[in-house]
């Protein structure tokens, strides 16, 4: 078989490397790629944004599966597209990409089908979402509708901040068209988890939960990134809880959906936060998560392309899932500037002539390499992943890699996967 992945990213990188480890899998091939995962599979010059490059790409190579990681090209049809010309995709159509696409048809979607998420009022109107702070408490979390790569969430503690919030959806346009309709929501309070699950319209398969960490600085401090880390699976959400997560959003999601003449056929994440009332639905995602699957990936045993296929087919209730006994920890390495900028094109030292660590696997994210060199590329460098019996060992293993790895400006947070350890005992 031929795999082509899409995308640049870790996450990316992870389903290359599950796609390289695949007996199904004959030749993996990534568009666009990066450093790190042009050591697993051909790499094409092909935007992930770039539809119809996509498509003569898929047709060059022959592509058997395409697996579509980003929710950009998801939300712009790129699986309509592919599945036109008669490719199979892992990865939903735009229409049920549209959930993670415009967190309001989510909420609608959501209120529909008695899903449990933050109450929340929306405006496409300056005037109307300012008038609206003075009937509200703080804190509150003031969303713009549709993409802005993780920024485009603000919870904000008082009424000036809510109001440069609005001020920058709708005056600033610092999210262009995404953030003309405005998401004005209750603040959740709780412990955040993601509950990803591979969805083929009928059959839900859900992954073993994880913890991801979405601010820059210990202790949850700073500006919201894409994930500075991540583990899995979680203590405080055993498989029980996982159960009932599914039946309270993931099926119900999918019901609806199925009502309005939409099948989803990918992965469903639930960003979810576990309150006092029960979980409730922070935002849905309609792709793998990044950094989740780069802790997730390294547990799984059974063959990421059969269920990808099988997902694609409509063929997941022949399936299930098989883990190793184990605990796993990642932790994001991310370049000078981040979140607001990235800098690109520092020398990455430490890793070895694949872009690998002995004993733990390296995801790249924003690497490239030149003159035999891994530089980096983007905000987001590397996912150091560890493997151990216990969360101790396996965060002790991750940062003893991180410590082996040098750029000029890195930054990692020192304290993924500390709770994990303490709930252990
Ligand atoms: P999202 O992209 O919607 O997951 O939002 C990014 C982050 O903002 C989440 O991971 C939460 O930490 C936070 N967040 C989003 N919505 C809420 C909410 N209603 N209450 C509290 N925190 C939230
Ligand atoms: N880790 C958050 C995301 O993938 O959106």
């Amino acid at each position: 078989m031929r795999v082509l992945v899409v995308g640049s990213g870790g996450r990316e990188h992870a389903i290359v490397r599950k796609a390289a480890a695949s007996s199904l899998v004959d030749e993996v091939h990534a568009a666009p790629g990066n450093g790190g995962i042009a050591r697993q599979a051909r790499c094409h010059a092909v935007a992930d944004s770039d539809i119809p490059g996509m498509l003569d790409l898929a047709g060059s190579i022959s592509a058997d599966l395409v697996a579509v990681g980003p929710e950009a090209p998801l939300v712009a049809g790129m699986v309509d597209a592919l599945e036109a010309a008669g490719f199979k995709c892992f990865g939903p159509r735009a229409d049920a990409a549209l959930l993670e696409g415009s967190k309001g048809f989510a909420k609608e979607v959501m209120n529909a089908a008695g899903v449990p998420t933050a109450e929340f009022t929306s405006f496409i109107e300056y005037e109307a979402a300012m008038a609206h702070l003075a009937t509200i408490s703080f804190p509150t979390v003031i969303k713009a509708d549709g993409l802005a790569a993780g920024k485009g969430v603000m919870v904000v503690g008082a009424l000036e901040e809510a109001e440069a919030a609005i001020g920058k959806c709708f005056v600033d346009r610092a999210f262009g068209d995404a953030g003309l309709s405005v998401l004005v929501e209750e603040c959740l309070v709780g412990h955040e988890c993601s509950v990803l699950a591979l969805c083929d319209g009928e059959t839900i398969l859900p992954l073993d939960p994880a913890q991801d960490y979405k601010r820059i600085f210990d202790g949850g401090k700073g500006p919201n990134t894409g994930g500075m880390g991540c583990y899995s699976p979680v203590p405080r959400v055993p498989p029980e809880l996982v159960e009932e997560i599914i039946e309270l959003v993931h099926r119900p999601t999918i019901e609806e959906l199925k009502h309005r003449g939409i099948g989803f056929r990918g992965v469903l994440y639930a960003g979810l936060m576990l309150t006092g009332e029960g979980p409730k639905v922070l935002e849905f995602n309609t792709r793998f998560g990044d950094p989740e699957v780069q802790a997730i990936f390294p547990r799984l045993e059974s063959d990421l392309v059969e269920l990808m296929l099988a997902t694609a087919e409509g063929s997941l209730g022949e399936h299930s899932l098989s883990w190793k006994d184990e605990r796993s920890v990642s932790v994001i390495m991310a370049s000078a500037g981040y979140p607001e900028s990235s800098h690109k094109g520092d020398i990455i030292s430490g890793l070895d002539a694949d872009g690998q660590l002995e004993g733990l696997e390296v995801f790249h994210a924003g690497t490239a390499e030149k003159d035999g060199k891994f530089i980096t590329n983007g905000g987001r460098v590397l996912a150091v992943s560890a493997l151990a019996p216990t969360f101790r060992e396996a965060r002790d293993k991750a940062y003893a890699g991180v410590e082996k790895i040098r750029f000029d400006g890195m930054q990692y947070r020192r304290d993924i996967a500390e709770e994990a350890v303490e709930a252990e005992g």
